[in-house]
């Protein structure tokens, strides 16, 4: 069934997931604070808006991709007046739990439904259609949102009632981050002693040490010929948003007294990596760093 869908932040995700809408036949209205985004979607079948509450206007489907939770909150402000009344809004922007439950009560108490729906997968995901999306609101919510979600991704995973969704998301990217960072010293220890890459990856990728870090995402060039390591470290997924994710771990872990040491660790290690020679480079480029403040060579 096609839909009227609004769809604001064009962005590296939002761009190519609101043309993979258009491609699989759903009318969609689009805005982005950015004019090269804007014209950029429009020349692949998006309709430009003048405004966000212009896209919204008569939208049966608001999705947003914007880039942290106070862009969500004051955009929810402006347009959820805007839309007709029962209008679903489905948030796919990694932000805060607490922000996601924010927006959703924002969206409600103006006679809207909502749902979050954060990603994982990045710029290839969003481009290929292939992006994992984890939802979370009530049923008819998440039975309405699917059908979009599935246009836009492979996998559609209904998690729970508001927030679940970010919650899912960050939980999932603490795991890999704190993964990234033992796969890394594992690499640099295996270095110090004698152990070359491919020996160690032979090993570790068919045992216990096998993780998505080590097989997919190999931090040093040659054994994985399709990991950032081998183009010297061109994202793939940015440092800063590894950094930005596990910001949001550790904060929920905080507010809630978890005891995650491990995550609050590499919460830490990722925001010095990414405030520094991070800036540009896949996530996994922290490996360079391990090494170079053990004052080892590869
Ligand atoms: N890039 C990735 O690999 C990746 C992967 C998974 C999740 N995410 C998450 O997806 C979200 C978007 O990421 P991105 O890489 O597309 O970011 P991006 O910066 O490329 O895109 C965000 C877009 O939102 C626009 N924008 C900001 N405020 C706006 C407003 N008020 N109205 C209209 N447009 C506005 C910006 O102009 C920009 O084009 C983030 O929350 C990020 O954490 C990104």
């Amino acid at each position: 069934m096609s839909r009227t869908v609004a769809f604001i932040g064009l962005g590296h995700m939002g761009g190519p997931m609101a043309v993979n809408l258009v491609k699989a036949g759903h009318r969609v209205r689009g805005y982005d604070l950015s004019p090269a985004s804007l014209k950029a979607a429009a020349d692949a079948g998006v309709e430009p808006a003048a405004s966000a509450t212009e896209a919204v206007a008569g939208a049966e489907v608001v999705i947003t991709m914007l880039p942290a939770g106070r862009q969500v909150l004051e955009l929810y402000q402006d347009i959820v007046g805007a839309a007709r009344p029962g209008t679903l809004f489905a948030d796919c922007s990694t932000i805060a739990v607490a922000d996601a439950r924010t927006a959703h009560s924002r969206a409600v108490s103006a006679g809207m439904r909502a749902l979050d729906a954060p990603v994982s997968g990045g710029v290839v995901g969003a481009e290929a259609a292939t992006l994992t999306f984890m939802a979370g609101g009530g049923e008819g919510e998440f039975a309405e949102a699917e059908p979009l979600l599935a246009a836009m991704g492979r996998k559609v995973v209904h998690c729970g009632g508001a927030g679940a969704g970010q919650a899912a998301k960050i939980c999932n990217n603490m795991i890999l981050g704190i993964s990234m960072i033992a796969v890394s010293e594992a690499f640099v220890l295996g270095e110090s002693l004698g152990l070359s890459h491919q020996a160690l990856y032979d090993v570790a990728s068919t045992a216990s040490g096998q993780c998505w870090a080590l097989t997919v995402n190999c931090p040093v060039p040659g054994p994985v010929p399709t990991s950032p390591a081998n183009r010297d470290y061109h994202p793939g997924f940015a440092a800063p948003l590894m950094a930005k994710d596990l910001g949001l771990a550790a904060d929920a872990a905080r507010s809630g007294g978890v005891r995650a040491e491990l995550g609050l660790r590499t919460a830490e290690l990722y925001a010095a990596y990414a405030a520094g020679t991070g800036a540009a480079e896949d996530f996994s480029g922290i490996v360079r760093t391990i090494r170079d403040q053990s004052g080892e060579q590869a």
